[in-house]
């Protein structure tokens, strides 16, 4: 029995589209997951994730490697900062904004605090979607350790965080600006007339297949002048195939 065996099981039993990742990279972390609990089959591992509801979880959380934090990368996240005020913001009030494969809700927070601060009383609309229903309703609770809130300024955690112990809590205030909704990137169709889509540090888990064929949605889902931030490792070299020009390093603007 073999990866492709276990794919298309993964696919009918969690809806998860495995071969949508580069293969080298997830067989190679499969086969280290297998080996830390103990299964020397594939056969072996699909039995006890059937019978196993934890060792399910693990899996699904090793798949979707949720890890993230406030304003990550902050010298890039700066760019998108100044992006919003010189653009977006010029002559809008309401922005349309998609944080696509959000994790635990520290992008979409990031990005409504600072619209708190610079665009106070703006009706923008800020969605913010992921694969995964377990760390959605975690982003909803808005609960964070420091090293998810490292780089949130003084100021900011004054004003829109509340400290228990180690534990830093989102005001609703923050809270009530996003919208959380489960949504797979590679399966699903896409809303449109955004503003602004940010999606970082997820298609670089995914084959070039793949990534192109999000790249052309995200496009058709942009509003003309509207604004692309992807992470700090996935340039788009051929941004000019999918009708976007460079806005800054690791911004897109849509034509
Ligand atoms: C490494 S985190 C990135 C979080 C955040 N964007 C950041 O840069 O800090 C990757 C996220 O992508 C989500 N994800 C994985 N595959 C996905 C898919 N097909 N559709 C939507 N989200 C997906 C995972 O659940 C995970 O929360």
């Amino acid at each position: 029995m073999d990866m492709d065996y276990f794919e298309k099981w993964v696919l009918k039993e969690f809806n998860i589209n495995l071969s949508a990742y580069k293969s080298n990279q997830l067989h190679r972390r499969i086969n280290s997951l297998m080996s830390r609990v103990g299964s020397s089959s594939i056969q072996e591992y699909i039995e006890l994730l059937k019978k196993d509801p934890a060792q399910k979880q693990k899996f699904l959380d090793f798949i979707t490697i949720n890890v993230s934090e406030f304003f990550r990368n902050p010298e890039i996240f700066e760019e998108l900062k100044e992006k919003l005020k010189s653009e977006l913001l010029k002559n809008n009030n309401s922005l349309k904004i998609w944080s696509a494969a959000c994790s635990i809700g520290a992008e979409p927070y990031s990005i409504a605090m600072y619209l708190d601060e610079v665009s106070p009383g703006g009706r923008h609309k800020i969605i913010a979607t992921d694969i995964d229903n377990t760390i959605i309703e975690r982003a909803k609770k808005g609960e964070y350790v420091d090293s998810e809130i490292k780089n949130v300024k003084k100021q900011y955690l004054d004003k829109y965080f509340t400290q228990m112990g180690d534990k830093y809590t989102m005001s609703s205030k923050i809270k009530n600006m996003v919208t959380f909704k489960k949504h797979d990137l590679i399966l699903e169709s896409y809303d449109k007339d955004f503003d602004l889509i940010v999606c970082r540090n997820v298609v670089i888990y995914f084959n070039q297949d793949v990534k192109d064929n999000i790249y052309k949605k995200f496009s058709e889902s942009l509003k003309k002048g509207g604004l692309l931030f992807v992470g700090a490792t996935e340039s788009i070299y051929n941004y000019r195939d999918y009708g976007f020009e460079k806005a800054s390093t690791f911004i897109y603007r849509k034509l």
